[in-house]
């Protein structure tokens, strides 16, 4: 089987790229990362991928000013660069820009987000003080696939960690990233395995492999 080429879209430290990077090179996940795509010039994630010989792309926002409509056109940008190198899935690890139809609708059930709570709970900026604050006793973080709705798409896999008492968000989520770091590359191994598929608002888990 070919490994299937992703394209990962990250504005921060990349901790989700790093754990990608890691389960490819220990041959746990049958992919290759083709390129990765920065809104944030000095973005972590970037050098991350310098490091391991994977193509990064700084694209400056500033690029799209002045455009009728500039997030549109961002991605118009994007969608070009994905598409000039193949990707056949579209990672949001950390991309802390809302994506729009452009690239929704070109990547429908081939982009996947990976938010730090579980999802439908605290959606959005924050989760983990939302959950916090919320006074809950189990959080967790949710791979799923993106559409129009912010955190809103077909879960496709999720992981629990305890809230306790002594929580700060930072304690709870250094907690859920451990999560976090074990659960994309399974999600994305899914993928790559064709045993993901989508009905209504739901995505399945397929036994065998297509
Ligand atoms: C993670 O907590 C992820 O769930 C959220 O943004 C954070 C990104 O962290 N979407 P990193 O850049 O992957 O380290």
């Amino acid at each position: 089987m070919r490994p299937i080429r992703l394209g990962v879209l990250a504005s921060g430290r990349g901790s989700n790229l790093q754990a990608i990077i890691a389960a490819i090179e220990a041959n746990k996940l049958d992919a290759t990362i083709a390129v990765v795509v920065s809104n944030k010039q000095d973005a972590v994630a970037l050098e991350r991928a310098q490091r391991h010989g994977i193509k990064g792309i700084f694209l400056n926002p500033k690029s799209v000013v002045g455009e009728p409509d500039p997030r549109m056109a961002y991605d118009q940008k994007i969608l070009e660069v994905l598409i000039e190198h193949d990707i056949q899935l579209v990672l949001l690890a950390g991309y802390m820009k809302i994506v729009t139809s452009v690239l929704i609708d070109a990547y429908r059930w081939r982009m996947m987000n990976i938010h730090p709570s579980l999802l439908p709970s605290f959606p959005g900026l924050n989760a983990q003080q939302q959950a916090l604050d919320a006074g809950v006793k189990v959080s967790g973080c949710t791979v799923h696939f993106v559409t129009e709705g912010v955190d809103e798409g077909p879960i496709i896999l999720q992981a629990s960690v305890p809230v306790n008492e002594s929580d700060t968000v930072a304690s709870l989520s250094a907690r859920i990233l451990e999560q976090e770091h074990q659960l994309f590359p399974r999600a994305v191994q899914l993928f790559a395995e064709g045993r993901l598929s989508v009905e209504g608002k739901k995505a399945k888990r397929l036994e065998n492999a297509s």
